[in-house]
């Protein structure tokens, strides 16, 4: 890849926006006062904005190896406590998607070095839904199932937060689990049961 390419496109997209609007780069100059924190995962597939068809300024964003919500990563956390507590986002969506290479590298046997404890985590959820994975012949929708899984496990790891517990009680924040499908293009919303998953865990996670 030619870099400078990258540059004669940055021009191009200044030239487009402005002719769209004059005032485009006046205005993100402004601040920012997105209403969704997007999770999702660092491929290079899954862009964030663009498969939203979504424009700089609408939302703030975090990526990590196979959308991971860990509680002692410091940037993770931080990303969230911000978005919540700071810029006041009305949704936080974690968004997997099939194909990942994270996901597939986490149910398999080998020593990956600094990624083992990563990808840990994910071998977590396999273990939490076993019965349910293990019932499925099929790997490839098997590995599906788990990206599926991991999404709804990192939405339940987000829930764990103090933030995103006050600010769901005391301004009805949602959480969102979405997959994007990247043979099709199509973003899916898992419409994760939060009520039943919440009720459950409430019990032994309420912070606030
Ligand atoms: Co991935």
């Amino acid at each position: 890849m030619d870099l400078k390419k990258v540059f004669q496109n940055n021009e191009e997209w200044i030239k487009n926006k402005l002719a769209l609007n004059s005032n485009f780069f006046d205005n993100l100059g402004k601040g920012q006062n997105p209403e969704l924190l997007y999770i999702g995962c660092s491929d290079s597939r899954v862009t964030a904005e663009e498969l939203m068809g979504l424009e700089p300024g609408e939302v703030f964003v975090h990526r990590n190896i196979a959308n991971m919500v860990i509680s002692i990563d410091l940037n993770v956390m931080s990303v969230i406590n911000y978005a919540v507590e700071h810029l006041k986002v009305n949704h936080v969506v974690v968004c997997g998607h099939y194909g990942c290479g994270g996901v597939k590298a986490a149910i398999q046997s080998a020593d990956l070095g600094i990624l083992n404890p990563w990808l840990r985590n994910i071998r977590d959820v396999y273990r939490l839904h076993k019965t349910e994975l293990n019932s499925i012949e099929d790997e490839a929708l098997r590995y599906e199932r788990l990206v599926e899984l991991n999404v709804q496990e990192q939405c339940i790891n987000l829930v764990k937060t103090a933030a995103v517990q006050k600010a769901i009680r005391h301004r009805g924040l949602k959480v969102h689990g979405w997959v994007f499908d990247i043979h099709t293009g199509k973003l899916v919303d898992l419409n994760i049961d939060f009520d039943n998953i919440l009720k459950n865990i409430m019990e032994i996670y309420h912070l606030d």
